[in-house]
């Protein structure tokens, strides 16, 4: 279902990829690999009843859900949920993601006097941008509701620790759990991001049985073809090109709606591979749009930049085109009857081409169409391939011992006991 095109020559080394998927596999934070079949197991199958009946209520009783979460608590569902605009009764907000005070005021404002739900997502409890932002709404709810307050709180958390778990049991929230092996952002296909996709009127066992897929040609590729598959000739070009020095890799896409994949892309990429002073620098663009901004950069810039297309063949079923006028002093009349997804398919061939004469090794990745199925193939796509190219580079894609460093020095600032 997804093709590559490499933007160089490339070998795999079947073996040692062989050897990273059985350590990927077994790796005490490697649940994500399998979750696509463990979710069409008895107990996933379970689980999934619980997030539909949750998302049945929530859609029953709210105007708005309100998304707490920050990083993979959070990215993987919206970028779900942007590209596919679904459509529910229930609209989805998102908070705990920054510490902007005219946001929250944003928020507050668009939910004014309606009805509403929280989801509070975070795997540790702890996080404190999410704390913050569940204390204004848990007071919103209860002056709102009272002593049903609890009704509408629906907490992601940890199996067994952290605050938040702690306060989902002592106060009778709605729980659901992020598994112990899987780290937030691998997460999405977790309840993590299910919940949310659930109420947003995403088909999540649609999206599930598209990972399960892509899962299941890593599987089919294992015996003798894995040098043959997307993943391993992707992660294994990522390799090479860091190994000569292109350490940056740019995310483009033609299609504004999945913005916020190349968002969660990025987080994945860029928690998973940037350590020990090492790394490619996950960015992204939107093109046309920054053919008009970054474009001068990448045509004539550094040439450590490496490109990786998204390239959705069939955006969509409507079509638009270029209208004909009766006084064409616009000099268009070339392109009359000529759909818009003509003109963004030839922008994407005439990118391609220019960025590769200037030096750039430009990938394209390509999905027929766009869907539950295809976005669950492509979340799995990203997420195997990212951890196989970090251990093709020698860090552990599973940890992120960066991320404290600004938590310890604002703990002190705040005057936070014991920093
Ligand atoms: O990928 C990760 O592990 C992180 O981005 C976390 O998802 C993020 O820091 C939020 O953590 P938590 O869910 O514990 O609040």
């Amino acid at each position: 279902m997804i093709a590559f095109q490499p933007g160089r020559d490339i070998k795999v080394d079947s073996a040692r990829i062989h050897q990273l998927l059985s350590e990927i596999k077994s790796d005490t934070m490697g649940g994500w690999y399998d979750l696509p079949a463990t979710m069409s197991e008895p107990q996933g199958i379970a689980e999934l009843d619980s997030i539909k009946s949750a998302a049945a209520q929530i859609q029953s009783d709210s105007e708005f859900l309100v998304c707490i979460g920050i990083g993979g608590s959070y990215l993987g569902h919206r970028a779900v949920i942007e590209a596919l605009q679904p459509l529910s009764s229930t609209r989805i907000l998102y908070a705990g993601n920054h510490l902007s005070t005219r946001e929250y005021q944003r928020l507050f404002d668009t939910i004014g006097d309606a009805d509403f739900s929280v989801n509070v997502i975070s795997k540790s409890g702890t996080t404190t941008e999410p704390a913050v932002a569940f204390r204004l709404f848990k007071e919103k709810l209860q002056s709102k509701y009272g002593d049903a307050a609890a009704k509408h709180i629906y907490a992601t958390t940890d199996a067994e620790r952290g605050a938040l778990h702690d306060e989902a049991v002592a106060e009778g929230y709605t729980r659901f759990v992020v598994p112990d092996n899987i780290g937030g952002r691998y997460s999405v296909l977790t309840a993590v991001g299910l919940l949310p996709l659930a109420v947003a009127g995403v088909d999540i066992e649609g999206l599930l049985s598209g990972a399960f897929a892509e899962r299941q040609s890593v599987l089919d590729a294992r015996s003798d073809a894995i040098d043959k598959h997307p993943i391993a000739q992707y992660a294994t070009m990522r390799a090479d090109l860091l190994h000569e020095d292109y350490d940056v890799e740019i995310l483009a896409t033609f299609e504004p709606y999945l913005q916020y994949f190349t968002e969660w892309w990025k987080q994945l990429f860029g928690e998973s591979e940037g350590k020990a002073k090492q790394g490619i620098f996950p960015a992204s663009v939107t093109y046309t749009t920054d053919l008009h901004s970054l474009g001068q950069y990448l045509q004539d810039g550094r040439r450590n930049i490496f490109e990786t297309v998204l390239k959705i063949e069939h955006p969509t079923a409507d079509e638009i085109s270029v209208p004909k006028l009766s006084a064409g002093l616009d000099g268009l009349a070339y392109l009359e009857g000529k759909t818009l997804d003509y003109l963004n398919q030839t922008a994407l061939e005439a990118t391609v081409a220019a960025h590769r004469e200037g030096g750039i090794p430009v990938s394209v990745i390509t999905v027929p169409r766009l869907h539950e199925r295809s976005l669950g193939a492509l979340i799995y796509f990203f997420e195997l391939a990212c951890a196989l190219s970090a251990k093709l580079s020698g860090v552990n894609p599973f940890d992120q011992p960066g991320v404290e460093a600004y938590k310890r020095n604002m703990f002190h600032l705040l005057g936070k006991p014991g920093f």
